[in-house]
């Protein structure tokens, strides 16, 4: 029964390293996880407290992101930094589920990547930091930075650092004790 995973890139290029480093994730742990990549994030409406609503007047994206995070056993965050922050369109993402709470108590992985030698600390910084008022379960062991992330990763987008390589099979370790340790103390 493998674990389902719900990989959320925090950018939104076709070329996206952060993207090609999920991927390499999902290719490392495909044996024991179900890897689901959400591609909705260039259709979630800018975040409207006005708009956030339910049933019916729910928008469809909104709804679509809430369904999806619901069914994972555990999520996936890869994601740049632009200017020293979390890219707008993956905080947006994130201020939807404020109200509606599906990362409560949810295993929680989170990756940033960089081309630059800090590896986008800032942004990683940010991003738990959002995570952790979202009440997400971060793992011990379940973040990561990966700094030069151009120089890891071929023309056609897969890991070819073994570092880098070893890192990640090292963090889906990390969350899939978090995400065992939850179906053994909650229900859900
Ligand atoms: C960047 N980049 C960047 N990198 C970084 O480490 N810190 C930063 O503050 C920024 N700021 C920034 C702003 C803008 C507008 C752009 C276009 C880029 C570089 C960024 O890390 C690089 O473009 C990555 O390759 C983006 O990730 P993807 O798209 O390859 O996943």
């Amino acid at each position: 029964n493998k674990k389902k995973i719900l990989a959320v890139s925090g950018s939104l290029r076709q070329q996206s390293s952060n993207t090609a480093i999920l991927q390499a994730a999902a290719r490392i742990g495909y044996d024991r996880f179900e890897f689901t990549m959400y591609n909705g994030m260039g259709t979630l409406p800018h975040f409207n407290p006005e708009m956030d609503l339910e049933g019916d007047a729910e928008p469809a994206p909104v709804k679509e992101l809430r369904s999806l995070l619901r069914a994972a056993d555990g999520v996936l965050i890869c994601t740049p930094e632009y200017a020293n922050g979390v890219p707008g369109s993956l905080k947006n993402a994130l201020d939807w589920i404020v109200s509606s709470g599906e990362f409560y108590d949810k295993p929680t992985a989170a990756i940033s990547a960089s081309p630059n030698p800090l590896g986008g600390d800032k942004a990683h910084a940010s991003l738990l930091l959002t995570l952790k008022m979202l009440t997400a379960k971060i793992a011990e062991g379940a973040t990561l930075m990966i700094p030069m992330v151009s120089k890891k990763l071929n023309a056609a987008g897969d890991v070819t650092d073994l570092q880098t390589l070893q890192a990640l099979e090292a963090l889906l370790y990390a969350l899939e004790r978090e995400i065992d340790d939850n179906t053994k103390t909650s229900p859900n």
